[in-house]
């Protein structure tokens, strides 16, 4: 069949697709059972499916469209990149116009300290690169008993051996023996879920003072590096307390340890800053990014390197054994230099925190007051609904973690609005582009949402009636 075709009927697309396409991070048996819903096009922050719903993609395809979707400018820029020079490598002493055009940009728009981009091709390669580049750095320093990368629990870093073992997913890590040796976690800081009776104040500071714990058990002169996301994504949209990144940065400040913030969601105007470090006031050496760097129009990622990381991993000279045969693709470089352009110049970053941003937040807090939300919270344009059974208590859940997030996150799909489920709380991530029309549009949906899951739980016994 004709890969860029919705001609074909739903019935027989979905036949192929279960019998031919091994679908990530998917229960493919459940899946083929069900059979897969058919996307065909999308504009703005419009999904249209094979039979011809219109549905409100609430996610940005999985945290990038930054843009929204269908911009032809983007897709003019690729072309005509495609037709100049559509492949070449970075590795042997070559470059070319793309590549260094990003380089620059990337450096314009980054904090102070960052002048230099290493590329890929996805957030997980970025993490990859990470992993190598602090080891390779502490050799460089004649430190090579520097090893030790501490994460998260409940972070998430990618799904490559080095981006599953450096995030803190129990249920990936059971899968594969993981995470490799030479990575330690520390706990996140979750206040709603894992806080008990403390505030949400003391808890931030709790949870922070556990990495100086772990810098000392483990030792500081075997300690490389500290990854964190500034707000966790795929954990489920954990905004820290107040007190968190800056008891976390008097920390990291006090020791002679790397501090990478992945950057792959928040980077790029997500938190109404072009990237999340900024928000939260913390200075990392290295900055793992993707998603919104193309908003996902050709994957790209990259690991922007500060000027003493460079200093060590460059400054003393020797190869760095690393690198992708798509390392600053040409075309995918041309699809994140028009995406820059296009962030820039709509003003969508200053757009997040001062006008949209602020809009969708009031409204997003205010499902707050609905029975089965425990937590309605947002920072920038992301945020997340605790579902819970029994309102005001935060320390009961439902049984059968993730079921009643599922069914909440089918019934939105139906009513046209996507969200995601993590566990049993819902996570929204839309456009920077999204209007003050759609964002009551998208809220409007959730309620409903929330009205029809509440019904079905009523129905099933699993709420009070
Ligand atoms: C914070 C973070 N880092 C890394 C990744 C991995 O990116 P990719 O899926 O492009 O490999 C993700 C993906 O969601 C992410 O959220």
């Amino acid at each position: 069949m004709n890969g860029a075709s919705n001609r074909y009927p739903t019935a027989e697309l979905r036949a192929l697709d279960a019998a031919h396409h091994f679908h990530p991070f998917t229960d493919t048996l459940q899946l083929n059972a069900e059979g897969s819903r058919v996307i065909t096009n999308a504009k703005g922050v419009w999904l249209t499916d094979s039979e011809g719903n219109r549905i409100l993609d609430g996610m940005a395809g999985l945290w990038c469209a930054q843009i929204g979707h269908g911009r032809d400018e983007v897709a003019e820029a690729v072309y005509k990149q495609m037709l100049e020079l559509p492949y070449y490598n970075t590795f042997f002493k070559t470059t070319h116009p793309p590549v260094i055009a990003l380089s620059e940009k990337l450096a314009e728009i980054s904090p102070p300290q960052f002048n230099r981009t290493f590329f890929c091709s996805s957030g997980s390669e970025a993490n990859d690169t990470v992993f190598r580049m602090v080891r390779f750095y502490w050799d460089q320093m004649g430190k090579p008993e520097k090893k030790v990368i501490i994460g998260r629990w409940n972070g998430y870093h990618g799904s490559t051996l080095a981006g599953t073992s450096l995030g803190g997913m129990k249920a990936m890590h059971e899968q594969g023996d993981l995470p490799v040796p030479g990575v330690r976690h520390i706990d996140q800081p979750y206040w709603f879920g894992e806080g008990g009776d403390m505030s949400p104040e003391d808890f931030g500071i709790a949870v922070a003072r556990q990495l100086e714990r772990a810098i000392d058990e483990i030792g500081e002169d075997k300690v490389a590096a500290f990854i964190a996301e500034p707000i966790q994504g795929a954990g489920g949209v954990i905004i820290p307390p107040s007190t968190y990144w800056p008891e976390i940065s008097r920390i990291l400040k006090e020791r002679d340890i790397l501090f990478v913030a992945d950057e792959v969601i928040c980077g790029f105007g997500r938190l109404g800053t072009w990237f999340g470090s900024e928000y939260f006031g913390i200075e990392p050496d290295l900055m793992p990014i993707a998603k919104g760097l193309t908003s996902g129009y050709l994957p790209m990622g990259g690991v922007l390197v500060s000027d003493k990381v460079a200093e060590g991993v460059i400054g003393k000279g020797g190869e760095f054994y690393h690198g992708y045969t798509y390392s600053g693709h040409p075309a995918c470089a041309a699809a994140a230099l028009v995406n820059l352009e296009i962030i820039q110049r709509e003003k969508l970053v200053e757009r997040v925190a001062n006008d949209i941003g602020p809009y969708l937040q009031a409204r997003w807090r205010a499902l707050g007051d609905h029975p089965l939300v425990g937590e309605a919270r947002m920072t920038g344009l992301v945020g997340a609904l605790e579902l819970v059974p029994e309102k005001g208590n935060r320390k009961k859940a439902f049984a059968d973690t993730g079921t009643v997030g599922t069914l909440c996150r089918d019934i939105s799909f139906g009513n046209g609005l996507i969200m995601r489920a993590v566990r049993d709380s819902m996570i929204i991530s839309p456009p920077l582009v999204i209007s003050h029309d759609e964002a009551d549009q998208l809220v409007a949906l959730a309620r409903k949402t929330l009205d029809d899951t509440w019904a079905e739980l009523k129905r099933q016994g699993k709420v009070a009636a």
